[in-house]
């Protein structure tokens, strides 16, 4: 079974699927990981694994200045993730919205890991939200992406405890902590065909997309 991870920053989620897969546990392979950022941190920790690391800069699809843009760079993602021929396609920090075209194509076989308590504090700066907020309970969340941002079905939450003394940084590695754990046992359980999005997704005419 095949997984390539997209990922834009640090990539420690991407290190934890790494680690799980060098102890068999992942039920699968990554196979690639791509960026949007040249400088993306991950990138190294695939290399160090002995693992496709690209880079498909945004920079290069700046023609429009529009969300014609993002269709075309969204094909070339398409394009060189296709070339991997995944069973799944794992979001790892991958901070890019993408488009309805890129969700449709991988509609099931796509992941995601989003620093909150869905469907608390969808979008960015969720840390630094909940603690505005004076919330006692926090977490991380993996879902299936579709079209909605951060919307999709929900696999597993992690719920960790927002203490009186944390900053942004206290609870985001505290919760980092738990993403490290669920995202590789999902993707495990996704790769061991245990878990499956029951919506098999648009169709046209009756015929899936
Ligand atoms: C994590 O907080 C994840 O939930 C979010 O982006 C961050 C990625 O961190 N989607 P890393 O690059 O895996 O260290």
């Amino acid at each position: 079974r095949r997984v390539v991870v997209l990922i834009s920053g640090s990539g420690s989620n991407l290190q934890a699927l790494l680690d799980a897969q060098e102890h068999d546990e992942l039920g699968g392979d990554i196979i690639a990981v791509i960026s949007n950022k040249a400088d993306a941190y991950g990138l190294e920790r695939a290399r160090e694994a002995g693992v496709i690391a690209e880079v498909v800069d945004p920079a290069r699809f700046r023609h429009f200045h529009d969300e014609r843009d993002r269709d075309l760079y969204d094909a070339e993602l398409i394009r060189i993730i296709d070339h991997h021929q995944p069973d799944l396609v794992v979001l790892a920090g991958f901070m890019r919205i993408l488009s309805k075209a890129f969700v449709l194509r991988y509609h099931g076989r796509l992941l995601n890991i989003h620093p909150s308590l869905l469907p608390e504090y969808r979008g960015l700066h969720t840390h630094q939200r909940a603690l505005e907020e004076g919330a006692t309970l926090h977490g991380a969340s993996v879902h299936f992406v579709t079209e909605e941002l951060d919307g999709g079905p929900i696999v597993v939450q992690a719920a960790v405890p927002v203490e009186a003394d944390d900053d942004e940084s206290t609870l985001a590695e505290r919760v980092l902590t738990r993403e490290h754990l669920i995202y590789p046992m999902t993707v495990r359980w996704f790769l061991d065909g245990r878990l499956q999005l029951a919506d098999k997704g648009p169709t046209l005419d009756g015929h899936p997309l």
